[in-house]
């Protein structure tokens, strides 16, 4: 949410949205003193994709966003692509000019068919930025796909380390000062999904669960791809030593970050203690076309990230990160029940439902509102969870829009839904396995309906829907 009030339709609430034109991507993703930056790929002349800018804006809880003038513009040697910033604190660059820490920019230059990395850099808290003269830090060694440079700053190696999507890998550079780079190393093009291009990537270090040693994961964003179409976000687990990434997973598998068809491009913020990630909700099967008004695009909720480990088997767990200033207000809350067919009236969305379940049951639960209806089946008999937008109301903008998307699952212990006002965010099993769908009803949801698939009633430890309010 910004602080600008508007009366659009499908305005999110409790995620972050421009107050007009068109966003992709997160970039720039830093923390500094208090305040959460994120900048993002802006058109600022239109709803479609356009030249891009790098628009900004800043929270100091994740959760309000106030927004900024725009930070980078297009220049002579091209639009300004996704990458990442940072906050040198040691003045490596030797850009730092005044008391303040300096923080620098790494962003793609993208010019007619080349692509190359480029800094910039602010002295004052990312309020005003300004173009190294240098530029470009890195050239293109002659592929088409060279762009959106991650950096973060690796301790064992005293260097900063970039990861960056070269079309079907992964290639990562180190600097000691920002602007020299060396090439180290490449990953991926053998591994994993290669349906469409590879973008977008993040070299993380994430704490496992129950254990003291951290476990590295590289995130990649594949467009298309995606398990359910369109783009998507693949992770590979394994071990970084300053130079090379090797995963530990076989050339075949594939790990998905989020089985909906709305989160795309997602990276980490640099400057926090816990891992904490956002995305672009939405999928460029589409995104061009969805049916808001005077803005294009929003975030999905931030949310933190950590490992589990199951014999071996490393499984990436995200939670949402909800700000003590959502109030919520409990609407139904019911322990160790059952239904056969239970429907509740919610107020507008925002709203937030968390159920605890027995076993694998069979189910669907239907968010329905006088212009349509979402349903989500969990299917204990086929082992999976579905998403079915075909009667969500708005579904005409594009031929890729209404599906039925699916993710495999073992269990339904818990699940969390978040639902504004065009999305839905489920993280089932403590966030073992994610799912951001968007939705256009054509009115807001008045009630949610629970109806078992089977003959025998479903039966559930907990219930419970709190409406929320920023
Ligand atoms: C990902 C992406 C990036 C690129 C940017 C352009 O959505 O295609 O690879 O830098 O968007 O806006």
């Amino acid at each position: 949410m910004t602080k600008e009030t508007s009366v659009e339709m499908f305005r999110p609430a409790m995620h972050f949205s421009p107050a007009k034109h068109w966003i992709n991507d997160p970039n720039g993703l830093v923390y500094y003193k208090g305040e959460y930056h994120l900048f993002y790929q802006y058109h600022p002349h239109s709803t479609i994709w356009g030249p891009m800018h790098w628009g900004h804006a800043v929270s100091k809880d994740l959760a309000l966003w106030e927004e900024l003038p725009i930070a980078l513009y297009p220049d002579e040697l091209g639009a300004i692509f996704s990458g990442s910033a940072v906050v040198d604190w040691n003045n490596t660059s030797g850009l730092q000019t005044g008391e303040e820490a300096v923080m620098v920019a790494i962003f793609t230059h993208h010019g007619e068919d080349n692509e190359k990395q480029s800094i910039a850099y602010s002295n004052d808290r990312g309020r005003t930025w300004v173009k190294y003269e240098g530029n470009p830090v890195l050239l293109n060694p002659d592929l088409k796909d060279f762009r959106d440079p991650k950096v973060f700053w690796h301790e064992e190696t005293s260097k900063w380390i970039m990861s960056l999507a070269c079309g079907d890998h992964i290639r990562f550079y180190a600097s000691p000062n920002l602007k020299d780079w060396e090439y180290l190393s490449s990953f991926g093009e053998t591994f994993g999904n290669h349906g469409g291009v590879w973008e977008c990537p993040d070299l993380i270090h994430l704490k496992v669960e129950g254990e003291q040693a951290k476990k590295w994961v590289l995130i990649v964003s594949v467009n298309p791809g995606g398990p359910n179409g369109g783009s998507a976000i693949q992770y590979f687990t394994g071990d970084f030593d300053g130079t090379t990434f090797v995963t530990d997973q076989c050339e075949s598998e594939e790990k998905w970050a989020d089985w909906g068809r709305d989160f795309y491009a997602a990276v980490t913020w640099s400057g926090t203690e816990q891992p904490i990630w956002i995305g672009w909700m939405n999928n460029w099967q589409y995104a061009n076309q969805t049916p808001t008004a005077e803005f294009r695009g929003s975030m999905s909720i931030p949310r933190s990230l950590s490992l589990e480990n199951k014999e071996g088997l490393y499984t990436l767990i995200q939670k949402p990160i909800l700000s003590d200033k959502m109030e919520s207000d409990t609407i139904f809350n019911r322990q160790d029940g059952s239904f056969k067919n239970l429907t509740v009236k919610v107020p507008e969305q925002p709203f937030m439902v968390d159920m605890k379940l027995n076993s694998l049951s069979s189910f669907a639960l239907s968010l329905k509102g006088e212009g349509g209806q979402l349903d989500i089946e969990f299917d204990g008999v086929s082992q999976e969870l579905r998403v079915d937008r075909t009667k969500s109301g708005m579904i005409g903008f594009s031929e890729h829009f209404a599906s039925l998307d699916t993710m495999p699952l073992e269990s339904f212990e818990d699940v969390l839904l978040l639902v504004d006002k065009a999305s839905v965010e489920l993280f089932v099993n403590g966030g073992r396995s994610v799912m951001t769908e968007s939705f256009y009803l054509a009115g807001s949801i008045e009630a949610l309906e629970f109806k078992s698939f089977l003959k025998e009633p479903v039966e559930y430890k907990q219930i419970r829907i709190q409406s929320i309010s920023l």
